[in-house]
């Protein structure tokens, strides 16, 4: 008779293509069975009535990120990672971000020293390419793709980040050549800068202008210039947090012409809207991120992309200022210009909860679709699968149970991150993450967090076979 570390016994698995009842056994960190009256566990943990899914997989994240702007994120390697355990995401892949004249191993070196100690579940990083110099382009970039970090961000606004079309080209040409996936984020920045001008010289300062500094044309002609640079350097991109029509709308065409433009949306697109930056006093800043939230018909849109499958994967894309908070957005005060409140927003606790709630609750997704869209795809895209993302033989046990029925109002003292507010106060769901496990061990024990600092591990990736110029066809 064998022995295992620990059986999980009569859950609903769900997969991204299948569910059905097993058992599944742990052994030494690792999904060792699937199968039906597995033998016993040293540890026996009773999934009776509940689903038990891989651990989520947050693709876009920021812990810990220093800015330029005197703000400071609220969540490091600790309080960001516990959070996501505790809403089922049992790996991260924040950022590690370039300022201009920074070389990139000394950033990667500083991301290290931020982390070192601190994760609760295991992370890798995204590079975040804000000076292409040729060193960086000729040697640095290609030797870190080599090393494990094989993805990079790419800003097309923001002063201090965006990089013009040219350096855009000679970056995507290195994700071509190395086998990286490059995350465009999509606005155009003169665009923004001339509105954003004309709205604070009318005396429009309030939280909502926000939303019209940066409207869905911003967007559109972003989306669609990135996907001409994709097109013309002939390599996969994925535009990140897609927040309405005329944005999938660029997307879905380049999908039908066959080009590789994979697409992330995060739950902010989907249960926020604008009339939310409007609330009262400054109380609307707590949902001000880029591109903002647009309106009910743009958030259709975006739940009909998810189900057809123009999307790929849901991201938090978790960016922690506190409200109340100098270093947060009040950090002009409390009526601070909107172009001035840090961009972002915290969620890496609610993605699961909410997407199963209004996806797969609402009818709206299967749940094999909602698993491939929080686990399965963004490992597949990061070059992580089949080592995280899925329940098969030899993945890595991050495996959540998740109660399907039990009913969570959200709000914020229930969360784990260490912000002080969450922009989906009052939200019910129908759903939660009941308990975690990492590699095996249990870090999330019916609700109650007991990972520990320092149980997440460094994760080098592959080159992702996603970002591959072209379609895998076996040989005949
Ligand atoms: O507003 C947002 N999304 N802030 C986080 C940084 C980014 O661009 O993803
Ligand atoms: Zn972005
Ligand atoms: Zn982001």
């Amino acid at each position: 008779m064998r022995q295992f570390d620990t059986v999980i016994r009569n859950g609903t698995l769900a997969t991204a293509s299948d569910v059905f009842r097993a058992d599944l056994g742990i052994s030494q960190g690792k999904i060792v069975a699937i199968g039906v009256d597995l033998d016993a566990g040293v540890v026996e943990i009773d999934a009776t009535g509940k689903l038990v899914v891989p651990g989520g997989v947050d693709g876009h994240c920021h812990l810990e990120q220093p800015t330029r702007d005197g703000s400071v994120m609220a969540d490091d390697f600790f309080t960001g990672t516990r959070s996501a355990a505790c809403g089922g995401t049992t790996t991260v892949i924040p950022f590690a971000c370039q300022f201009k004249g920074q070389a990139m191993r000394d950033v990667i070196a500083d991301y290290h020293r931020r982390a070192a100690g601190k994760p609760v579940v295991d992370y890798a990083f995204h590079l975040i390419v804000s000076d292409p110099t040729e060193q960086l382009l000729g040697q640095d970039l290609p030797a870190l793709i080599r090393d494990g970090y094989t993805s990079f961000k790419i800003y097309m606004t923001y002063d201090d980040m965006k990089l013009n079309d040219r350096q855009i080209l000679e970056l995507l040409s290195v994700a071509r050549r190395d086998g990286a996936m490059a995350m465009i984020h999509a606005e155009n920045a003169d665009f923004i800068g001339w509105l954003t001008e004309t709205l604070l010289a009318a005396g429009n300062t309030e939280p909502r202008y926000h939303a019209q500094s940066r409207p869905m044309l911003v967007e559109r002609e972003a989306t669609h210039r990135a996907i001409s640079m994709a097109e013309l350097a002939d390599v996969p991109i994925l535009i990140v947090h897609v927040s309405g029509r005329e944005a999938v709308e660029q997307i879905h065409w380049a999908q039908g012409q066959g080009l590789r433009i994979f697409a992330e949306t995060c739950p902010q697109y989907l249960v926020l809207t604008e009339h939310d930056l409007a609330g009262h006093g400054f109380e609307g800043a707590k949902c001000i991120c880029s591109p903002p939230p647009r309106d009910k018909e743009n958030q259709a849109v975006i739940w009909d992309g998810l189900a057809s499958g123009i999307f790929h994967i849901v991201s938090s894309d978790h960016a922690p200022f506190r409200y109340a908070d100098p270093a947060g957005k009040m950090i002009r005060g409390g009526a601070t210009p909107f172009n001035w409140v840090p961009n972002g927003i915290p969620g890496i606790e609610t993605r699961l909860p909410i997407l199963f709630s209004e996806g797969v609750v609402k009818g709206r997704i299967s749940l094999q679709r909602f698993v491939e869209l929080t686990a399965t795809n963004p490992a597949k895209m990061y070059g992580l699968y089949p080592r995280k993302g899925c329940l098969a033989i030899g993945a890595d046990a991050d495996i959540v149970i998740y109660d399907p029925e039990r009913r969570v109002t959200i709000t914020n003292s229930l969360l784990h991150h260490n912000v002080d507010y969450t922009p989906y106060e009052g939200l019910a769901v129908t759903g939660w993450p009941e308990t975690v496990l990492s590699r095996g061990t249990v870090i999330v024990d019916h609700g109650d967090f007991v990972g520990t600092a320092g149980h997440g591990m460094f994760l080098r990736c592959d080159p992702p076979e996603l970002a591959r110029p072209k379609p895998f066809v076996p040989s005949p």
